[in-house]
C-alpha cells in the first residue's frame, strides 16, 4: 500500500504542493483529479523521487518503506511502474526495445511482451516501428506496455488516456479494472472526470496544491457538477 503524508514540494520559490496526503490500498484504484497546473504531475514525480520533498516536508510509505530520498531508480526497482505524461518514449528505439529493455533477466513475473501486444494487437503490428514513427495513441499504448514491463505492484498512470480515441480509452479502462483483479494499485492522473469515475474506487480533487475535494466514486458520481466546477469544465 502507498501512503503520502502531508507533501510538500515546489520549484524553487514556486510552491507546487501544499500538503498533500493520499494513500492507495492494494488492489485499489485511486484517482487525482484537477485543472492544468494544478500539480498531478508535480505528485507523481515526487513519488518517484524526481521532484524530492524538501526535508522534514513529507513522507512517502511504500509497503511500509519510507522512499522518502531514495534515488528515483531504487524507487523503480520497488516495482511502481509510471506511466509519465508525454510518455517519454525514445524517438529512435523500436516498440519491441522498449518494451525489452527494462525487463530484467531475473524477473519471473506475468508481464511478458507476448502479453503485451495479447491487449494491444496494435503494438505487435508496429512491433518494428520505432518510437518516433508512432501515433499519439499508439505512444499511449506503449508507455502503458512498458510499466507493465517490470511487473508492477502499484501503476502511477498520469493522464493515460490522453490522445487516445474513445474505443481505446474504454479498453484502457478495461485492462485498468483486470489489472486491479490481479492486486495492482494503481494511482490514476486524469482530467476526463467520466474515465475516472469509470474505474477509480476512490477520487481526490487537487486544486492548488491541495486536496478540495474527494469520497468514493460511489459518493461522487451523485457530485458531478461540483467536480465540474472545480475541473474548469463549467
Ligand atoms: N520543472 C519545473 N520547473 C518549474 N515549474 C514547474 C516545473 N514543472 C512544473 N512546474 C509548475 O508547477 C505547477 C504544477 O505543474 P504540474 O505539471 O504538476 O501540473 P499538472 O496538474 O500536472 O498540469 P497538467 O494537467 O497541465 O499536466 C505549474 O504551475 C507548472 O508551471
Ligand atoms: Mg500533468
Amino acid at each position: 500500500m502507498l501512503e503520502v503524508r502531508d507533501l510538500h514540494c515546489g520549484y524553487g520559490n514556486a510552491i507546487v504542493l501544499r500538503g498533500v496526503s493520499l494513500q492507495v490500498g492494494s488492489g485499489e484504484i485511486v484517482a487525482l483529479l484537477g485543472r492544468n497546473g494544478m500539480g498531478k504531475t508535480t505528485f507523481i514525480r515526487s513519488i518517484m523521487g524526481l521532484t524530492p520533498p524538501q526535508v522534514g516536508s513529507g513522507t512517502v510509505i511504500w509497503d511500509g518503506e519510507n522512499l522518502t530520498g531514495l534515488r528515483p531508480h531504487n524507487i523503480a526497482d520497488r516495482k511502481i511502474g509510471i506511466v509519465p505524461q508525454g510518455r517519454r518514449l525514445f524517438p529512435s528505439l523500436t516498440v519491441t526495445e522498449h518494451l525489452t529493455m527494462l525487463k530484467s533477466a531475473r524477473a519471473k513475473g506475468g508481464w511478458t511482451i507476448d502479453r503485451v501486444f495479447g491487449i494491444f494487437p496494435r503494438l505487435a503490428e508496429r512491433r518494428h516501428h520505432r518510437g518516433g514513427q508512432l501515433s499519439g495513441g499508439e505512444r499511449g499504448m506503449l508507455a502503458v506496455g512498458r510499466a507493465l514491463m517490470i511487473d508492477p505492484k502499484l501503476i502511477l498512470m498520469d493522464e493515460p488516456s490522453e490522445g487516445l480515441a474513445p474505443v481505446m480509452v474504454q479498453h484502457l479502462e478495461g485492462i485498468i479494472r483486470e489489472l486491479k483483479r490481479e492486486g495492482v494499485s494503481i494511482l490514476l492522473v486524469e482530467q476526463n472526470l467520466y474515465s475516472a469515475l469509470a474505474v477509480a474506487d476512490r477520487l481526490h480533487v487537487l486544486e492548488t496544491g491541495r486536496i478540495v475535494h474527494h469520497g468514493t466514486a460511489d459518493e461522487l458520481s451523485r457530485q458531478t457538477d461540483v467536480l465540474f466546477q472545480h475541473l474548469g469544465v463549467r
